[in-house]
């Protein structure tokens, strides 16, 4: 008889409990790892652009924010020995060219890819809080304290006239595409 069965686990036959745990949070750390550091990427393409514009000072306290969300996760992934996404060199130039992209077309374009990305990511880590449920209270206060600081970069970026962007609701489109098509690939890869 034909013995076809594949010898390796799936996920099905693993019990419930550590594998699968480890690996949803080894999953989030790295995608929050990723997103955070293209979030400084995105942020340092704008400033390129707009340093010395009115929207200067708001941009950067931002990223200054995005700087600390990503300091975290640089402690906290060899923390759990985990590796980044190996993606990282290609959201270096991505997340950098996207923000300075937007920014070529001005201050309301720029705080219009912002609104977009935290949108994104507002959602992302609702979704994330929602599946660690009352497991790993530590990394669920961080994920909750930063998704309250992405809410708020969204409301200022609208506050800065994001909507008034010309072409809004197509950029936007394009940006949530491009940011949500980032995080399924760096929990991926
Ligand atoms: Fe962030
Ligand atoms: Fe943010």
């Amino acid at each position: 008889m034909n013995d076809t069965a594949d010898p390796k686990p799936t996920l099905a036959d693993r019990l419930p409990g550590d594998p699968s745990r480890r690996e949803m949070v080894e999953r989030m750390l790295r995608v929050n790892h990723a997103g955070e550091y293209g979030a400084v990427r995105i942020y340092e393409g704008q400033l390129a652009v707009l340093g010395k514009s009115a929207s200067a000072a708001v941009i950067r306290r931002m990223a200054e924010q995005e700087r600390d969300h990503l300091d975290t996760f640089d402690r906290l992934l060899p923390e759990h020995r985990i590796r980044p996404t190996l993606l990282s060199p290609f959201w270096h130039v991505a997340g950098f060219a996207l923000g300075a992209a937007t920014a070529l077309m001005g201050e309301r374009a720029a705080m219009a890819c912002t609104v977009a990305v935290e949108e994104v990511i507002d959602e992302h880590y609702a979704t994330q809080a929602a599946q660690l449920g009352d497991e790993e209270p530590k990394l669920k206060a961080v994920i909750e304290e930063f998704r309250r600081d992405e809410v708020a970069h969204r409301d200022e970026a609208l506050a800065h006239g994001a909507e008034l962007a010309p072409g809004y609701t197509l950029l936007s489109a394009a940006v949530k595409t491009g940011s949500r098509l980032a995080i399924w690939l760096s929990s991926r890869l």
